[in-house]
């Protein structure tokens, strides 16, 4: 018997009265250790130039973002987490899955503890999915759940949502780190020893999630996350992880009446709404994997008196922002101290890459001095003493703003040792001129 912590996950051999982990005060509960099926007999150890043989079989979902982001389809035995705003589409791609791999001869089930299979019903009826090979369980038990799977035995099993399940000897409620972990161990295991590709929903709080799908990001082998407003109808699938191909992978989609649609040029969709010539603007072309891609980044500072002015970020790592500012401030005396300062990027994307840098700091001088940049693109990375520094993917980079009609770009080469002056100095001439003189 194995003693597991509520909030935390921590497991120990004895139990305890609290969690030497995270100081709990619940004391341990009790899990189980029965694997849920027998363990496939290893076979013992292999010459590792046997190990690699064919590639790796794949089954193509059909759909073509899909199926990019994935590196090719479905690895039979994977399983897939697919995290994801409640909202956000997954239930929706799941089921769109499920129908494309369906018209493809493979026998999909969907083990839904979330919605009733009368809800599920509808939204197929309403994406016209045929639904003759994929079949609805409306079970939260896990284990009723994989004997349903190892009866049927399809192609892929979908269980919406993680959270909604339970493994009924693990005395905490559904969603809990506990749960949550024991129930993907035990399809893990089953994908394994039968051959079932998985695809578990999880639902992702915007600040990241407590006890949810992050704890399972180890142990998956494919992690996918769909990002987006909810309000617009853009979203980007991203691969996190892949244990089976390249990873930062994205496919876009458009919410729209019959389900997600494929996105052939994000670009152009993320700058649909684009004013290019007002303060606080431009674009960024961003590079997923190696597919380039033009986004907004939008910053607005606005005076206010409040001691503590508010920063407020969206899409970018807000720890960035802060540098940006600081940068601005000790760099090119832009001080934002009597400023609140809003930060987003259009379309809901998350950035991570470091080459956010400038367009953040160049939106945010923009409107500072409220002086538009015009269409501009701007890319590079902004180091703690001001440099610029150079990122890949540079031809990517100006071949997509040029497609898209934006003309010119401030972005650092490598070896040209500018700074976020000179930066300035091409992005908004003059812009020295504007500065009050420092108290
Ligand atoms: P859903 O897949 O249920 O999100 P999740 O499983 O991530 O919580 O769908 C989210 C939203 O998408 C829902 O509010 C309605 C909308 N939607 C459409 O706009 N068109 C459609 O065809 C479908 C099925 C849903
Ligand atoms: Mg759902």
């Amino acid at each position: 018997m194995t003693y597991s912590c509520i909030a935390c996950g921590y497991r120990s051999a004895k139990w305890m009265g609290f969690c030497p982990q995270c100081r709990a005060s619940e004391g341990l509960v009790q899990i189980s250790d029965k694997p849920s099926r027998p363990l496939r007999t290893s076979p013992g150890p292999i010459p590792l130039a046997k190990a690699g043989g064919a590639t790796v079989a794949r089954v193509a979902v059909g759909m073509g973002e899909i199926d990019r982001v994935l590196g090719g389809g479905f690895v039979p035995g994977a399983v897939v987490l697919l995290g994801g705003e409640p909202g956000v589409g997954k239930s929706t791609l799941a089921l769109q899955v499920a129908g494309a791999l369906a018209a493809g001869g493979s026998k999909v089930l969907i083990a839904t503890a979330e919605e009733s299979a009368e809800q599920v019903g509808l939204r197929a009826e309403r994406l016209e999915i045929d639904g003759n090979e994929i079949f609805l369980l409306a079970e939260a038990d896990i284990d009723d759940i994989l004997g349903a799977a190892d009866q049927l035995r399809p192609d892929l099993l979908i269980i919406d949502s993680i959270q909604t399940v339970i493994a009924a000897e693990v005395g905490t409620a559904p969603g809990s780190v506990t749960q949550v972990r024991e129930c993907a161990a035990r399809v893990m295991r089953y994908a394994k020893d039968s051959g079932t590709a998985a695809i578990l929903v999880g639902h992702v709080t915007k600040d990241g999630g407590i006890a949810g799908p992050k704890t399972l990001e180890h142990m998956v082998d494919v992690v996918l996350y769909l990002e987006g407003e909810s309000e617009s109808g853009l979203r980007g699938l991203r691969s996190l992880k892949n244990r089976f191909g390249a990873t930062h992978l994205m496919g876009f989609f458009e919410m729209a009446h019959e389900g997600l649609r494929e996105v052939a040029d994000p670009s152009a969709a993320f700058l649909a709404d684009w004013r290019g010539a007002v303060p606080g603007t431009l674009a960024f072309p961003t590079v997923e994997g190696r597919r380039p891609v033009l986004v907004e980044v939008q910053a607005l500072a606005a005076p206010t008196t409040v001691p503590q002015p508010r920063r407020s970020v969206r899409g970018v790592e807000p720890s960035r922002v802060h540098q940006m500012l600081a940068i601005l401030d000790r760099h090119a005396g832009l001080s934002f101290a009597d400023q609140e300062v809003y930060v987003n990027v259009v379309g809901g994307l998350r950035l991570t890459e470091p080459a956010t840098d400038l367009p953040v700091a160049l939106a945010l001088a923009s409107s500072r001095l409220d002086r538009p940049l015009g269409p501009l693109a701007a890319w590079g990375e902004v180091g703690l003493t001001g440099e610029l520094r150079a990122v890949a993917h540079e031809t990517r980079r100006v071949e997509e703003a040029a497609r898209l009609g934006i003309p010119t770009s401030v972005a650092p080469h490598k070896g040209t040792r500018l700074g976020i002056r000179e930066a300035l100095d091409l992005a908004l001439p003059g812009w020295q001129e504007q500065l009050e003189p420092r108290r």
